[in-house]
């Protein structure tokens, strides 16, 4: 028997979610069209541009090639849940300061896994960074600008 749509249960930016979903949706189609949360961009599709990076269970993943069945009992954070509040998450601040977010559509994946790299690694080097931020492709910025603002925000976190 072909299978409708599956129910997945999981916390996304920390409030418990249902989801009813095809079961061959992806984690990326699921946040987008049946959550509305469309801070989480399409790119490529295929595992190579990162611009649909989200934390899973605190770990940067490709949301575009992550069943969203997979996701059942998992804590998804995308964006829309970085800020607290309010108050501006330290990267968007430094991202917005410095011109490290120009189109905009590579951003929300970089300051993802930005957020995860300083959370496991709170003095990262900028090799480390680099290294970190490897997986998402950035068309406008030359990529400077957001090594600059993860430096400040990392700075900006360990004097807090
Ligand atoms: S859209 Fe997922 S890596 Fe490009
Ligand atoms: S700011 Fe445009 S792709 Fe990065």
């Amino acid at each position: 028997m072909l299978v409708d749509k599956i129910t997945v249960n999981l916390k996304i930016n920390g409030l418990a979610t249902e989801l009813r979903v095809p079961p061959q949706k992806t984690l990326l189609e699921a946040l987008r069209e049946e959550a509305g949360l469309t801070g989480t961009k399409h790119g490529c599709e295929l595992g190579e541009c990162g611009a649909c990076t989200v934390l899973i269970n605190g770990s940067p993943q490709l949301s575009c090639l992550v069943l969203a069945a997979a996701c059942d009992g998992a804590e998804v954070l995308t964006i829309e849940g970085l800020a607290n509040g309010p108050e501006l998450h330290p990267l968007q601040s430094a991202f917005a300061e410095l011109g490290a977010a120009q189109c905009g559509y590579c951003t929300p994946g970089v300051l993802l896994a930005a957020a995860a790299l300083l959370v496991r690694n709170p003095s990262p080097t900028r090799d480390e960074i680099r290294q970190a931020l490897s997986g998402n492709l950035c068309r406008c910025t030359g990529y400077l600008q957001i090594w600059n603002a993860v430096e400040r925000a990392a700075e900006q976190l360990r004097t807090r």
